[in-house]
């Protein structure tokens, strides 16, 4: 006769005893999600994992240190034999048994009257898998499930639309530098449920070409702006978008407050009464250095780093950027859209006090496929720049941490 299947359900435990005989790895495994949940946690063992000794240490449980007697069991909602005494795990299911408490064996599921199912959580779900009967238990099939499971809600390949809790309005998604694989899991999932992506020349344009086809994608750069400024036109699409009732993403490079823009797009969506979400991203000025191998900081060597924009040269009025000040400094200096202006800015900073031989490395489309780097020093860069036909998007990295690494591109 084939065995009926296991009924599942989720047991809310706050506040109820539950008993777990045994504080070996089992006990480790389960104790937190025990406690997690809210129960009066009892446990019965001589001995204890560290682990679990710190749980007990912490007040998150009470420990009784002695072996299982009868009796244990009598008042507990829910139980969890896992000691290393075949003989006492029988003894204890069958004190379960008698008092109708759900227990779980470790050493015998056929004899336990509950199981205990894989579980994962994403974003306010339990996901929770269990085989259909004892015979066909396989706990490594089933992890392997929720791990599936788990991983795809997160990163956003599983696509499960949140019908009731979807974030209304727009969402400014850093998108990180440009590598896929460097969006946060938040914004992977927001650009999986989003219904309009309007997005930047940089970041992770290869994520766009995976949405399904219903996704209306925009390019910011081609949204016509006639009489406005072409942020304003940007902003004027994510209100239009928003108050159709669509789930719109704006997906920018980067962090979208890292020279980004993006608390214009917020203060503009606030002003139409239009919510706004922002998920932070990996901001291009750590994680392309990084990714070239150059640490923004190093012990010993640089103490702090400095991120300027280099879009106006340092003589033009309309720079807010104290150049004499940063020459003076003897941490990283990280310059984000300096490559046209390269020349007047190493000029500024060795006509403040910095050496013509401070090293320089600019880096291109750093995490990408086409990722290069040049070295030079501040004396060199912008022959360097014309040399070797460095093109924006690059990082440039000005201070002694370029050296500290292996140059991948030596
Ligand atoms: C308008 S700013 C946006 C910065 C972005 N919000 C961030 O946090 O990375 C654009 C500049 O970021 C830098 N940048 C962004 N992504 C890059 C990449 N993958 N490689 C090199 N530089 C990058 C370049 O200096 C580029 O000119």
């Amino acid at each position: 006769m084939a065995e009926n299947p296991a009924y599942p359900v989720g047991l809310r435990l706050t506040g109820r005893k539950v008993v777990v005989l045994g504080g070996g790895q089992v006990a480790q495994r389960r104790l937190p999600a025990l406690i997690a949940a809210g129960a009066d946690t009892v446990l019965v063992s001589p001995e204890a994992t560290p682990s679990v000794e710190a749980m007990a240490d912490a007040g998150e449980l009470t420990w009784h240190k002695r072996p299982y007697e009868e009796g244990d069991l009598a008042d507990a909602w829910y139980a969890l034999i896992a000691t290393g005494d075949k003989e006492a795990n029988t003894r204890a299911s069958a004190e379960a048994e008698r008092h109708r408490v759900w227990c779980v064996r470790s050493d015998d599921a056929d004899a336990a009257t509950a199981w205990t199912p894989a579980t994962g959580h994403s974003e306010g779900v339990t996901i929770a898998v269990l085989t259909t009967d004892a015979r066909g238990r396989d706990p490594r099939h089933t992890a392997a499930i929720r791990d599936a499971v788990v991983e795809g809600l997160r990163d956003g390949t599983l696509v499960a639309p949140h019908h009731r809790t979807r974030i209304p309005g727009v969402a400014l998604v850093g998108g990180g530098p440009g590598d896929p694989d460097l969006i946060t899991v938040r914004g992977r999932r927001l650009l999986a449920e989003a219904d309009v992506v309007i997005a930047d020349r940089l970041g992770p344009r290869d994520l766009l070409a995976e949405l399904p086809p219903h996704v209306e994608v925009i390019d910011a750069a081609k949204i016509p702006y006639g009489r406005f400024m072409a942020q304003e036109a940007i902003n004027n699409a994510l209100i239009e978008h928003a108050k159709q009732g669509k789930s719109v993403v704006r997906l920018k490079g980067g962090d979208p407050y890292v020279f980004g823009r993006g608390m214009e797009e917020l203060q503009a969506l606030a002003e139409a009464g239009i919510p706004c979400t922002v998920v932070p991203g990996i901001s291009s000025s750590i994680s392309v250095p990084g990714a070239a191998g150059i640490p923004v900081t190093h012990r010993g060597v640089a103490h702090e780093f400095t991120v300027v924009s280099g879009h106006v040269a340092p003589d033009d009025e309309r720079s807010l950027v104290d150049w004499p000040s940063l020459a003076k400094l003897t941490g990283t200096l990280v310059i984000l859209m300096g490559v046209d202006k390269i020349g007047k800015i190493a000029e500024t900073l060795v006509a403040h006090g910095k050496s013509p031989d401070t090293p320089v490395a600019l880096v291109q489309e750093g995490t990408t496929a086409a990722q290069r780097r040049v070295d030079a020093t501040l004396a060199t860069a912008a022959e360097a720049v014309l040399a070797h036909e460095v093109k924006p998007p690059a990082v440039i990295v000005i201070g002694e941490v370029v050296t500290v690494g292996p140059n991948p591109s030596a």
